[in-house]
């Protein structure tokens, strides 16, 4: 079968950009027979933003409940925290002793926060752990340590994805073939879904709409999106507009031509609102239901992470790491 992987890291509440753009394909493609899917928590991938404990875990609660609502079976998936696979910190090493310097010197994030600095004229490493530096390294181990062929993600991890690939390439060349080169899976029509400000839904911009707000919460983000200041009757441009791209991440064709026609004839802002509060309502109000029933069982969501931890090292992670170990020369542990 294909395998499919993704994950989410746990450095926050997961938004509508995480649902359209990782949640959703990922869990659609989770039901084709012809697909094994791994699904993950990236905890650790979280302390490189994150350094409050309490934080972490509450996010990684969150997310997993998140999975869960919408609709990961984890008796049919592999479902885990990355944390608890201790040998991906082992392989990241192997692939650190790898990975080219100048290729992670051009990792986005890393470039940014170089390029912030610059901005406020401060040394340009300042503040910058080797943590983040390293984020693609860590990201490519947990992709090749299970022979991931597809990689459903949003185009910010396009980058990180061709440098698993990189990374794994030269591990190949040097020490056999030991591990398949990942492809991104990307959905073009949300790819990048726009936040209440028009830039990327992130985190990091606060602009985010998060997946599972109160009803009464979700209408206020929707009617605070930018819009421009065009009055009813006039014509609306459907290009650079955030309320028809995240309209059209939640709609059918038909439905996403008739909202591009009704742009066209000047429907009022407030309208367009409204209609992209209850066709997004309509979609996550059954999810938000199973998320609050199970945020009200943590116990439950810590032992299907830990079994599946479990199990998943059982089947692929040990034998695998045995297998990586020898080839690179060092001693097989079994
Ligand atoms: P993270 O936690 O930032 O985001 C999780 C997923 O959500 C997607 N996404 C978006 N998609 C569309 N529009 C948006 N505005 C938007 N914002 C976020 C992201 O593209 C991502 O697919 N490094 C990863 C987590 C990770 C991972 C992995 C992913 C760690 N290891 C291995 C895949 C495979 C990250 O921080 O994603």
């Amino acid at each position: 079968p294909t395998r499919v992987l993704t994950g989410i890291t746990t450095s926050g509440t997961p938004h509508l950009g995480n649902y359209v753009g990782a949640i959703r394909p990922a869990v659609a493609a989770s039901r084709d027979p012809g697909v094994e899917s791994f699904y993950f928590l990236a905890d650790l991938h979280a302390l490189i933003k994150v350094q409050q404990p309490a934080r972490v875990q509450r996010s990684t609660l969150e997310i997993a409940a998140t999975w869960l609502a919408c609709g990961l079976e984890p008796d049919k998936v592999w479902f885990y925290r990355q944390s608890e696979i201790v040998e991906i910190p082992e392989l990241s090493w192997f692939l650190t002793c790898v990975a080219g310097k100048g290729i992670l010197n051009r990792a986005h994030a890393y470039k940014a926060a170089v390029d912030k600095n610059e901005g406020e004229s401060l040394d340009p490493d300042a503040g910058i752990t080797a943590g983040l530096f390293m984020y693609p390294v860590l990201m490519a181990a947990d992709i090749l340590i299970f022979n991931a062929h597809k990689v459903p993600v949003g185009r910010d991890q396009i980058q990180h994805i061709e440098m698993a690939r990189d990374f794994g390439q030269r591990f190949n060349h040097l020490y056999g073939e030991h591990f398949v080169l990942p492809e991104a899976l990307i959905e073009e029509s949300v790819a990048t879904l726009p936040g209440l400000d028009g830039r990327k839904m992130s985190k990091s911009y606060d602009n985010t709409i998060p997946l599972f707000v109160p009803r009464e919460q979700l209408k206020k983000l929707i009617y605070s999106i930018v819009t421009d200041s065009r009055a009813p009757g006039e014509a609306k441009d459907t290009e650079g507009s955030a309320l028809f791209q995240i309209y059209q991440a939640f709609a059918s064709a038909e439905e996403t031509q008739a909202m591009r026609q009704a742009f066209a004839d000047g429907i009022a802002w407030g309208e367009a609102k409204q209609a992209l509060f209850e066709r997004i309502d309509s979609e996550i109000a059954p999810l938000r239901e199973k998320y609050e029933a199970l945020m009200a069982r943590p116990q439950e969501i810590e032992a299907i992470l830990r079994d599946g931890a479990r199990r998943v090292r059982e089947r692929y992670v040990t034998g695998k790491m045995q297998q990586l170990r020898e080839s690179v020369g060092l001693r097989d542990l079994s």
